[in-house]
């Protein structure tokens, strides 16, 4: 999985690709039994909703099938563990706000949609240009590439007050932390719910929670897609 997201957040470096597209190809083999397997025995779980309602009910081929179980494997697995480290990396760096949410729960939701903003796990996105267009004075060209950041946009003082601060009590202001329109993160009500239940367990758990020793956590660090640590060292007790 960490090939594989390695050579789609940075598709332009070459070393990448070939170990990315390696493991792409090995997943999408290993979806494609399991698809196999529930077309012969259908189970009741999440994996057997998707192909009934892909093949029976939807009519699309088995390939497709296979392609939108790996989308949800992507796009629900590395997005999620980061956002979880992304949340409790911005509550250790910003002590007034881990005191708050170890004292007041209602506000957790809140320190996840300003940690989504503050520290967002998906750095940005990459369209493909339709028609010619111009964004902000710039003529872009059909046929472009052009490289959305996400975390610029989080930190646009037109759009933000103050963005530098890790603010609980921000008003309006929405991240686009699960992206925006058609393409709007379908697993974005899961991942909240996954990220907060995690929040919860941590805190409830370890309240002395504290940084072991200072975090390097800076864009980039992980291409230009994801965005996060390699690592949260912590003291638990
Ligand atoms: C905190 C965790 C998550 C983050 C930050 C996140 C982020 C995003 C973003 C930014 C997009 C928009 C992509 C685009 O416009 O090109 C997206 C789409 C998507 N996400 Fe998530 N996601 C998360 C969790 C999940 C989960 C748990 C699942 C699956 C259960 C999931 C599955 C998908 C899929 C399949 C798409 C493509 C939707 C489409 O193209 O119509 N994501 N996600």
């Amino acid at each position: 999985m960490r090939k594989i997201v390695a050579w789609t957040g940075s598709p332009m470096n070459e070393e990448l690709a070939a170990p990315g597209q390696q493991a792409f190809e090995e997943l999408k083999a290993y979806a494609g039994e399991l698809v196999g397997k529930q077309q012969v025995n259908s189970s009741d779980n999440l994996l057997g909703e998707i192909v009934h309602a892909h093949l029976e009910e939807g009519g699309f081929s088995v390939d497709a099938c296979t392609v939108a179980v790996v989308s949800l494997l992507l796009g629900g697995l590395e997005t999620t563990i980061q956002m979880l480290s992304a949340t409790v990396a911005s509550l250790l760096l910003n002590p007034s706000a881990l005191a708050r949410v170890q004292s007041d729960r209602a506000s957790r939701d809140t320190a996840v949609d300003e940690a989504f903003r503050w520290a967002n796990p998906s750095a940005g996105l990459y369209r493909l240009v339709t028609s010619d267009v111009q964004i902000g004075g710039t003529d872009v060209k059909a046929g472009s590439m052009v490289y959305l950041c996400i975390a610029a946009a989080h930190f646009d003082e037109q759009a933000y007050a103050r963005p530098e601060v890790f603010d609980l009590d921000r008003q309006g202001g929405q991240h686009l932390g699960f992206g925006l329109g058609p393409h709007y993160c379908v697993g974005a009500p899961l991942a909240r719910i996954e990220v907060r239940a995690a929040l919860d367990a941590l805190l409830d758990r370890f309240p002395r929670i504290r940084l072991e020793r200072p975090l390097d956590f800076r864009y980039g660090a992980r291409g230009f897609v994801q965005h996060g640590t390699e690592e949260l060292p912590v003291l638990l007790n």
